[in-house]
């Protein structure tokens, strides 16, 4: 089968590092891929919101299915396209990717089928968005209502920061049409779990779970980022917890969406908090998370191909496949100054076997990989305990080099406190 990822980043690569090994795999493309993926795919320069010029080349070049991983090209409908054109997807349609790619959607969503979720309002007007900050309770969270690559999300400890934050969303328009609307909602207190789970609108079964780590700086200190390292699984996550996730939250979404004419397929990701009145939902993404992926999928024990194909079908009921009862841990090195502004352009150095790391942001240029990007490449280590795991992947970075590298020093820790 010749299959193509859409997308460039430590998550695609993943993805193609298992794919790879199935046997039913033959031909894998990268559009675009980057520097460390051309040394598992074929990299093809179109960028991943390019929609019909990555559908037209997968119609000239035959594609038998095509793995949509960012979440831009799922929210504006390249699933939808590619079908049209009778290529078989990994992905939700555009109807169901909503679930992402409108907070506004999904917290009604929660609330019409009573899914767990802080309570909330939501604005389109910013005189009483201003207006109900005056009296709400505070700390405040408030959310620009599009997609903002996980950074429209304003945390406000006092009445004066929620009001600056609404100006920002809504007048400045930092997160551009993204802020048209806001979601102002309960602040919740209680740690952070993240369930990506395979559906195929029927049956809904979630992966390994995982704990990620959003703050560029140790003690989670600094501003927030796509994601600098994480762990798997979350010991948060305890049987009790997964029971009542799936019953409360994870079923009842796959039954919204289909009863809502949105049938999703493709990888659902969870959001959670625990608090102390149970799991309740932060955020639903239509994807698989980054750097999430980069734990979860070393540790399938499965043909993730066939896995795919199956949430494509209807037939993920039937499939043969679990999770390690390894840990996992990802640390990922990044360039200074990220998220904000950094350099690029920089000769990142590897051990001779890097099966191990995956590569976000990199080009090549006479054979060398230079950095291109801010969050450059992840180590993901796998042992026995969370311990070894982390302890490794540590070590394993300090065989990678690259100009004003930096990466946290506490990826893990929190985790391995609870124990
Ligand atoms: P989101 O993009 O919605 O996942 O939000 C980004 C981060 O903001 C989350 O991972 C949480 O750490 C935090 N956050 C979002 N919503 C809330 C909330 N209602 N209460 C507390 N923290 C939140
Ligand atoms: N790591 C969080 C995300 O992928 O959205």
């Amino acid at each position: 089968m010749k299959v193509a990822v859409v997308g460039g980043g430590g998550r695609e690569h993943a993805i193609i590092r298992s794919l790879k090994k199935s046997p039913k795999v033959t031909e894998i493309y990268a559009l675009p891929g980057n520097g460390g993926i051309a040394e598992d795919a074929v990299c093809v320069p179109i960028g991943a919101k390019e929609l019909p010029e990555i559908t037209e080349w997968c119609v000239k070049e035959g594609m038998d299915y095509v793995v949509v991983a960012p979440d831009d090209p799922l929210v504006l409908g390249l699933v939808d396209m590619l079908n049209e054109k009778g290529i078989p997807c990994f992905g939700p349609t555009k109807a169901a990717a909503i679930i992402e790619g409108s907070k506004a959607f999904s917290k009604d969503l929660m609330k019409k089928y009573g899914i767990p979720t802080a309570e909330y309002e939501t604005f389109d007007d910013m005189e009483k968005a201003l207006e109900y900050v005056k009296t709400c309770k505070i700390p405040v969270v408030i959310k620009a209502d599009g997609l903002a690559l996980g950074k429209g999300v304003i945390i406000a400890d006092t009445r004066e920061a929620a009001v600056d934050g609404i100006h920002t969303i809504m007048e400045e328009r930092k997160f551009g049409a993204s802020g048209d609307t806001v979601v102002i909602e309960e602040f919740l207190e209680g740690p952070e779990v993240s369930v990506l789970s395979f559906t195929d609108g029927k049956t809904v079964r979630p992966m390994v779970s995982s704990m990620d780590h959003k703050r560029a700086m140790d003690g989670d200190q600094g501003l927030n980022t796509g994601g600098m390292g994480t762990i798997a699984p979350n010991p948060y996550y305890t049987e009790k917890v997964a029971a009542e996730c799936m019953e409360k939250i994870f079923l009842p979404t796959i039954r919204a969406m289909k009863e809502e004419g949105r049938t999703f397929k493709g990888c659902l990701y969870f959001g959670l908090m625990i608090t102390k009145d149970g799991p309740k939902v932060i955020e639903y993404n239509s994807r698989f998370g980054d750097p999430e992926t980069q734990v979860v999928l070393p540790l399938l024990e499965g043909d993730l191909f066939e896995i795919m194909q199956a949430t494509t079908d209807g037939t993920l009921a039937d499939v043969d496949f679990k999770f390690s009862s390894k840990s996992a841990c990802c640390v990922v090195a990044a360039s200074e100054g990220y998220p904000v502004s950094y350099q690029k352009g920089f000769e990142i150095t590897l051990p001779e076997n890097h099966e191990n790391i995956f590569i976000a942001g990199s080009r090549l240029e006479d054979g060398k990989q230079l950095t291109n990007g801010g969050r450059v490449l992840g180590v993901t280590e796998i042992a026995d305990t969370l311990s070894e795991a982390v302890d490794k992947a540590y070590e394993t970075m300090k065989t990678v080099h690259f100009d004003n590298m930096y990466y946290r020093k506490d990826i893990g820790a929190k985790a391995l406190e609870v124990k």
